[in-house]
């Protein structure tokens, strides 16, 4: 057996890992069992969950009932090529299962394994559509500054945050960023809402509408600090997407499968987007899985396409056996145990306690949507000056007193503060989400 000093050092030799800087990693977590919303580490910690992984453990740790599908279905069928003219049940079964929980609109889905695979294979079908459609100038996509799309060249492109841009450029010139809806940071006398949706309008039209294929918009960010749009946003975007023949892709990569406390986002302010990207909470994270919902009137393009306009898109592990059965079982559990219920009334409570942080002169803003929740930090409440810098410190602090989470570093925007996030499990029990605000308060006294 491995001794975990032998495990790290050999850890530091041989993994690249996800935002690699060997300073980040002297002394890494090794995380060796998780149950529930509980973690627990190599040097014998306990951790609350704070992010369920990264923004992906719906359900909880350690469920064996994941296990037992996989391991079924792969004594059954490890793999089976899903391309045309071949298929497998449980890609069927859950594409069903997952066009009926979503939007009124939603058709059809395409499997991926990964978020940034979800909205590459989405900017692609938008483009699709528009040639189709016999209009193939078409081409560009639009995206929010502070958005997170994933880092693969296209969704890196998309993604509004320098910090993973600089080492990598340049962009694909055919992604453009435009302002964000962000109440907080708003500045103007419009809604903020409406003014935002007005941006990516003035945007368009910068660009030539004739020249523009879709926007891709996170109902919620996520990475870019838990921020929250304002009522009004949503609907105003599928009312300028519709006026200039734009598509409207919904990155609920994180927001899909109950975070927010709807199985899908933008259900509550009755919009229906023409496609949907989705990943991590579809399996919980157990097995890797994405995919795009496209919506009937894309999904009737590709049915009514020539045979010279087939749709040539693909990857060997789109519709995998394992992962969409390992899903369904994932689903049973969100389903039986009303997490996605669980999640607006667990949200709510986490959002209250967050809120008596307010008395802090640190505490710019407090947001959130079902479990999905944001602190901003500052060093002036008055002037709103972004708190930059405290991240690290209050990371470790958590860690230290138990709890895991993410703090949106300023690297990535100084315009912004640092910013708590958290989205534990849906079904962390009340006693676990009433400690969490008493933890990140001492974490703030500590940083400061
Ligand atoms: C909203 C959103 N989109 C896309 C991605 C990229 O997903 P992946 O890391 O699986 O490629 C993420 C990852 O956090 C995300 O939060």
């Amino acid at each position: 057996m491995d001794t975990i000093e032998r495990l790290v050092a050999s850890d530091q030799h041989h993994l690249v890992h996800p935002l690699h800087h060997p300073d980040d990693h002297k002394t890494p977590l090794v995380i060796t069992e998780g149950k529930g919303c509980m973690l627990h580490t190599a040097d014998g910690r306990q951790l609350i969950d704070g992010l369920a992984g990264l923004w992906n453990v719906a359900i909880g740790h350690g469920r064996a009932e994941l296990g037992d599908a996989a391991a079924k279905q792969m004594k059954r069928l490890g793999f089976a090529s899903a391309y045309a003219g071949g298929t497998n049940e449980p890609a069927i079964q859950l594409a069903e299962r997952i066009v009926k929980l979503a939007y009124p609109t939603s058709a059809a889905i395409y499997f991926t394994t990964a978020g940034a695979e979800s909205n590459d294979s989405a900017f692609k079908f938008a483009r699709y559509f528009w040639k189709v459609k016999g209009k193939p100038s078409k081409v560009k996509i639009i995206s929010r500054l502070h958005g997170y799309h994933g880092v693969t060249m296209a969704p890196m492109s998309a993604t509004g945050m320098a910090v993973y841009h600089k080492m990598f450029g340049p962009l694909d010139p055919t992604f453009v960023r435009t302002a964000p809806a962000y109440p907080y940071r708003w500045q103007g006398n419009t809604d903020p809402g409406v003014g935002a949706a007005e941006a990516v309008e003035k945007t368009i039209l910068e660009q030539g509408a004739d020249t523009v294929a879709a926007i891709i918009a996170e109902p919620v960010m996520g990475a870019g600090g838990v921020i929250v749009p304002p009522d009004t946003y949503f609907p105003k975007l599928r009312e300028i997407c519709d006026k200039h023949d734009v598509l409207l892709i919904a990155d609920e990569v994180i927001t899909g499968f109950g975070r927010t406390g709807s199985w899908f986002a933008l259900g509550r302010y009755n919009v229906q987007p023409d496609l949907v990207s989705f990943a991590k909470a579809v399996t919980s994270g157990y097995i890797p899985l994405g995919g795009v919902i496209a919506s009937k009137r894309v999904h009737d393009a590709l049915q009514s396409a020539p045979a010279d306009q087939k749709f040539m898109h693909a990857a060997t592990y789109s519709g995998h056996p394992v992962c969409c059965a390992v899903a369904m079982a994932n689903l049973d559990i969100i389903e039986g145990e009303g997490l996605v219920e669980r999640a607006g009334v667990m949200g709510k409570r986490l959002l209250a306690g967050l809120e008596t942080l307010r008395d802090l002169p640190q505490v710019g803003d407090v947001r959130g949507l079902g479990l999905m929740c944001g602190v901003e930090l500052v060093t002036d409440r008055g002037a709103k000056t972004p708190a930059l810098g405290v991240a690290g410190k209050i990371t470790k602090s958590c860690i230290d007193a138990g709890l895991l989470l993410r703090v949106r570093g300023g690297s990535a925007d100084p315009a912004i503060g640092d910013t708590i996030c958290l989205s534990p499990p849906l079904m962390t029990p009340e006693d676990v989400i009433d400690r969490i605000p008493g933890i990140i308060r001492k974490a703030i006294q500590a940083a400061f």
